[in-house]
């Protein structure tokens, strides 16, 4: 059994100096969907988010807002606190980088790297992106910018440097020995052959602005953002006090999702950073792909931006989070669009699920005095759909352990298929004129698939497979997926009047 085996999971902290939106929206749902799979499956689960709120790229813009670094960063803040509210996140922590618990651990780590004699003060001439927040050869650049297509500056400042090139053969031994480090694979190759073209030491500090982190013995300087803002992942299970039980349970991290723009970061720095402390390196990090927006790049030049809530608006949480999820292979790019959509909100939601649910449960109210009606000995075909729906739990596990929840929905609906062509072959209402035991067994045999897909997909839609639940009369003491072998409906449990959990989505006329 896996009871109570810890896992770590985190989202990015995300910059303050942009208001929350879409792709933000996607890496949370994402590590959402994964922190409340791993619960119900009996792990001790710590999901931890937050804002990422140092770095020249603030400052500039508290700026032009006429306001203080701080003040910008608590609004901006607030509203990623208020975008886990508004997409049911089930976080259990939400750091901020300019707490003092974050204060003191990276200014730790930055002692501890010292101490072991991986930092050294040098001269630091190149290329910044403040965008970017990330140096860049002469060689990588494009036209002039970073590749990602940021403006860049000549920087020439006294900076103290990190000795990552001293760490290219133990990284390329990590990558090797933790074949599942890195994913998906074809990034995994990316980083590799990238480490092996050669690493540079490392410039982490900055003296021109000063909203970070002072470096311990010399305020001049402030900590590099990254170095910051990667070091919050340990902040949040105690470090420095890494004697504690929360540390040893939750470190290293089992899985740091993020954004494919952010990985090299991830899975060269930040490893390199930990070995260099004495620490352990991260499990795993999984790079999801980039959305666009009917086609095209999100920015708000382009008037495209989507924020979180107008989406909600428009299409109500579940079928939101539910489309985010399966639309795309996760770790491919894909397209965002209204079509999108409302072919999936109409269509697997309302037409799949919806209608099976309410068919099934408006049958149960009518035809069985609206009480869990008692099977009669089963056949090849009852029998085949409740293992079908049995059956899922080890298949969705497969894939949510390697992040591949496109997969582990469509497993859920190819059952739900099954369901719906069994309905349609067995025609309870049918039965209901001449055969009213078959029937009883049909309806017990279907409410009992039911039991087990709303359990199944608490992680994804769990505000409408909670709504499913309820009207199965499942306590809330029995909707683990230890459950669902456990706790089958019980015959004669009276069940609450039917109410459709995914509505149609109807075009208003233009
Ligand atoms: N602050 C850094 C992360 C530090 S983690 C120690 C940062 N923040 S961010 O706010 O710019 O981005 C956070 C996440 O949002 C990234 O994972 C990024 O990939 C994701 N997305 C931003 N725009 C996106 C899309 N258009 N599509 C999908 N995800 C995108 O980077």
């Amino acid at each position: 059994m896996t009871a109570d085996r810890p896992f770590f999971v985190t989202t990015p902290i995300y910059y303050v100096n942009d208001t929350p939106h879409l792709g933000h929206a996607y890496t949370t749902v994402a590590c959402d969907a994964l922190a409340r799979f791993m619960r119900l499956d009996g792990l001790r689960v710590k999901f931890l988010t937050g804002t990422d709120e140092h770095g020249q790229k603030v400052e500039q813009s508290a700026r032009a807002a006429g306001i203080s670094p701080q003040q910008f960063a608590d609004r901006i803040s607030a509203a990623f606190r208020d975008m886990t509210r508004l997409l049911n996140i089930s976080n259990d922590d939400f750091i901020r980088t300019t707490e003092p618990r974050h204060i003191r651990s990276v200014q730790s780590i930055w002692q501890e790297l010292e101490r072991r004699g991986e930092i050294y003060v040098g001269r630091f001439s190149g290329w910044y992106s403040v965008r970017d927040e990330a140096f860049y050869d002469e060689a990588e650049l494009v036209d002039g910018k970073a590749p990602t297509g940021a403006e860049v500056e000549w920087l020439e400042e006294e900076n103290y440097f990190f000795r990552l090139s001293a760490w290219q053969d133990r990284l390329l031994a990590y990558y090797d020995a933790n074949p599942d480090a890195v994913a998906p694979r074809s990034r995994r190759n990316e980083v590799i052959s990238f480490v092996r073209s050669g690493l540079r030491d490392l410039s982490i500090s900055r003296t021109s602005f000063s909203w970070g982190i002072p470096v311990p013995g010399n305020p001049r300087h402030v900590i590099y953002v990254w170095l910051d803002a990667l070091t919050n992942y340990l902040t949040a299970v105690g470090y420095p006090t890494t004697g504690d039980p929360e540390f040893a349970s939750f470190w290293p991290a089992d899985l740091h999702l993020v954004g494919k723009d952010i990985l090299r970061f991830h899975t060269i720095y930040w490893p390199a950073f930990l070995m260099a402390a004495g620490l352990e390196p991260p499990r795993r990090v999984f790079a999801h792909g980039w959305w666009t927006v009917e086609g095209q790049k999100m920015s708000k030049s382009l008037n495209n931006f989507i924020p979180p809530q107008q989406l909600i608006d428009a299409y109500g949480l579940d079928p939101v989070r539910y489309f985010l999820l399966r639309e795309l292979p996760f770790g491919s790019d894909g397209d965002f669009s209204h079509r999108a959509v409302v072919g999936r909100l109409n269509g697997d939601l309302a037409n799949d699920f919806g209608n099976l649910a309410q068919r099934v449960l408006v049958m149960i109210n009518r035809s069985c005095g609206g009480c869990v009606p008692e099977p009669d000995a089963l056949t090849g075909s009852d029998r085949e759909l409740i293992e079908a729906a049995r059956g899922l739990l080890p298949t969705v596990r497969g894939h949510m352990t390697e992040q591949a929840f496109h997969l582990a929905l469509e497993a859920i609906w190819r059952v739900i298929g099954e369901a719906n062509r069994y309905v349609d072959e067995q025609a309870p209402w049918v039965l209901a004129r001449n055969d009213q035991t078959r029937m009883r067994t049909v309806l017990y045999a279907l409410g009992e698939t039911l039991r087990h897909l709303a359990i199944l997909v608490q992680p994804f839609v769990p505000g409408a497979a909670a709504k499913l639940l309820d009207q199965l009369a499942t306590p809330e003491g029995a909707r683990s997926y230890a459950a669902l072998g456990a706790a089958p409906l019980v015959p004669g449990t009276p069940l609450p009047r039917p109410e459709a959990i995914f509505p149609r989505f109807v075009e208003e006329p233009a």
